[in-house]
Formats: C-alpha cells, structure tokens, sequence
C-alpha cells in the first residue's frame, strides 16, 4: 500500500479504461510514495485482432489517459516514462505523480466509470452539431475525426460491417478468441464480456451457445442453417444503421511505433469520454480496421483462403468510404449516437488482483 493510499485511488478508477474484449493487459507495481509501474502484455499470441499488440497498445493509452484523468481529480499530474529497453510484447511503463501548481480536475474525469460500451442500435437522428464540435475537439491537436453519416454512407457502412462479419464469424482463429472471451448467462463480467451485452436476442444467443461448444457445430451451422445470418443482422447490419454516425480517428502522423499507438490510445479515451459527457452511446468497430491492416502488411490472419479475399475486398470498400489517406492513417473506428445505455456491461478486475505483490 502506498503511504496515503492515493496511487491506488487513482489505479482503483484508472482499471475502469476500456480494453479489447475486456482483457485488462495490464498490472500495477507500487514503487513507493507517488510511484507506480504499469507492466502490460498484449495478446497477440491468442488473439487474432491483436495485430501485432496493438490493439492492446491502445487500450494502454487510453489506460495512461485514465490514469492522468483520475490524478487530476485528486491535483496531481501523472508523469509516464516508457521503458525503450523491454520488448514490445511486455511494456513497461513508470508513473509517477507530481503535485504541482494548477493542476485542476479535467471535466472529463468524472466519466471515467460511466462510459461503456453500448452494442444494440441507437436512435438514427443526426449528432448535433455542439455535439460533433465537442468531440473533434476533444481528440486534441494530431488526431482527427472522420465521420461516416447521413443515410447513404451509413447504409454502405452497414453493409460493409454485415460482410466484415462474416469473416470474424467464419474463421476458426476468431472462434477460439470468442470462446474465450464471452461469459455465458452473464450480465456483468469481471474479466470477460457478457453474452447479454453481445447485443443479441435470447434465441439467438442461445443457438450460438449451442453452436460455440464445438467448432464442428459452428460449421454445420453456417452450412446448413445459415448460422452467421442473425448474428450479424443483430451486431451488424441494424446496429450499423441505428447511430448517428460511424467515425474513423484518424492520426496526423501515421502512428508506427509503441508511443504512436499509447498515443493514440489517449485520444481514443478522450472521445469516448467525451461522448459520455453528452450522454451519447459509443461502440468501437474496430475489427474492419483490424483485417484491413492485416491485408495492407501482407500477413495473414487465417486459414481460410476465402476469409482472406473477403478481407481483401472489405478493405476495397472501406477505402472507397474513408480515402485511401485517412485509411492508412486511422486508429479507431466506432459508431455513436443518442439513446439509452446497456443494461449488461463488462466490470472490471478488482484492484487487489491487478496490483503485483
Ligand atoms: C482497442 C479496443 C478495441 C475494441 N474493439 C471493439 C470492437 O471491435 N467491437 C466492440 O463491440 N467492442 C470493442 N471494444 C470494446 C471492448 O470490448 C470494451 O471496452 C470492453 O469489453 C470493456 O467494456 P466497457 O467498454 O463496457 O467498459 C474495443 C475496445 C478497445 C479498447
């Protein structure tokens, strides 16, 4: 325990950053008096959308934002010094908190538990224009958002992520990521996400149960019975048409190294804050993201030949939609707009298991 308790308040809402699929990569070292060492590992090795950590990298930045974000609450500023030694499969990072004159709680702190991930469709009205003005903003200087709105380009984004779907839904790599990161019955999850926040109807969840035991039943399903169909008219195609806008956040200086991408991470935190703090819903889409950077590097994903010229013809699409610049440059995608949040939601790991002894 640190002397006045105060690293671990701030770790203790800092775990509230969101990360891919829940995974929480990350654990706490107590250094002594105001300082604290984050060790994170990303989950590339069994993770098929963990393209070369990265999606595990931004999920520590917007960690280290959350960080700096908490520290605020309390007048302190969080110093991060990143470990250049170590290798990109285990960072570490050191923090420390400085008091120091001026430091004032960012209006964005107090959103830090309330922001969640909301996957069943939202109301289709426009974002309003205060609103977009606020969430460019809030990015801050290097990024910039790229909206996908109005009925046409949201109708071709759907389609896009309804046949994106089918190649998470079709290969074995995604299945055995899927098996393992969905709690089943669940409301809340502690370390995984709960099938009710899925954003699938009970029947449905309930054949992908059923299918999911095996990887010959989720075969047979998709032969046969059509299985990927309601899915991904649940996940995909009507959540892709109810939102206000989808959105690519696109990087100024294409982000190719760790600190790019923590970066980045940061950015990502502060819009999906930001959206909280207007009460507007948020989903990440990130896997269209995911598989198009696999198809740009040249590294395949998959078995599947199938699934990769799927990829291949996605990307086509997504670059039509965003231009081949914005492409190369983006960090996230999501879809926001207005209505209520989810009633089931992933939690969090509780401090005592996060911190190293
Ligand atoms: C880098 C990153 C990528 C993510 N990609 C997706 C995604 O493609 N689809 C999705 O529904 N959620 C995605 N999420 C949301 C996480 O699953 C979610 O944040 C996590 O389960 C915790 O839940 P919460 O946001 O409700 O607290 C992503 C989150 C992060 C940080």
């Amino acid at each position: 325990m640190s002397e006045d308790g105060t690293v671990e308040q701030v770790l203790d809402r800092a775990r509230w950053a969101p990360s891919g699929d829940n995974t929480q990569p990350w654990r706490f070292e107590l250094l002594g008096g105001h300082r604290f060492r984050i060790h994170a590992h990303d989950t590339r090795d069994w993770c098929v959308y963990d393209l070369e950590g990265h999606a595990s990298q931004i999920a520590v930045g917007a960690l280290m934002e959350t960080i700096a974000l908490a520290a605020s609450a309390v007048k302190l500023e969080a110093r991060f010094m990143l470990d250049q030694t170590v290798a990109e499969t285990n960072l570490s990072i050191d923090v420390e908190l400085v008091a120091r004159k001026g430091v004032t709680p960012d209006p964005l702190q107090a959103f830090i538990e309330q922001r969640m991930t909301q996957r069943r469709p939202f109301s289709s009205a426009p974002l309003k224009d205060d609103h977009k003005r606020s969430l460019e903003s809030a990015v801050g200087p290097g990024y910039r958002v790229i909206w996908i709105e109005g009925p046409k380009k949201k109708r071709q984004m759907a389609k896009l992520l309804f046949r994106n779907a089918h190649i998470r839904l079709t290969i074995k790599e995604a299945y055995e990521v899927h098996r393992r990161i969905i709690e089943w019955d669940a409301q809340f999850s502690e370390d995984r996400i709960p099938d009710q926040a899925l954003g699938l109807d009970a029947m449905t969840l309930m054949s992908m149960r059923w299918a999911m035991a095996s990887w010959g039943r989720v075969q047979f399903l998709n032969r046969w019975l059509a299985g990927t169909l309601l899915p991904r008219l649940q996940m995909d195609l009507l959540p892709g048409l109810g939102c206000a806008a989808h959105f690519v956040l696109v990087a100024e200086h294409k982000p190719d190294d760790v600190a790019g991408r923590l970066a980045a991470g940061r950015a990502v935190q502060r819009l999906w804050l930001a959206c909280t703090a207007d009460n507007i819903q948020f989903q990440p889409e990130q896997t269209p993201i995911i598989f198009s950077d696999y198809v740009q590097k040249g590294i395949r994903f998959t078995a599947s030949d199938a699934a990769v010229a799927e990829a291949v013809q996605m990307r086509a699409d997504l670059t039509v939609l965003v231009g081949k610049v914005n492409l190369a440059h983006a960090v996230f995608a999501g879809r926001i707009g207005y209505g209520p949040g989810p009633a089931a939601r992933s939690l969090r790991l509780p401090l005592p298991k996060l911190l190293l002894s």
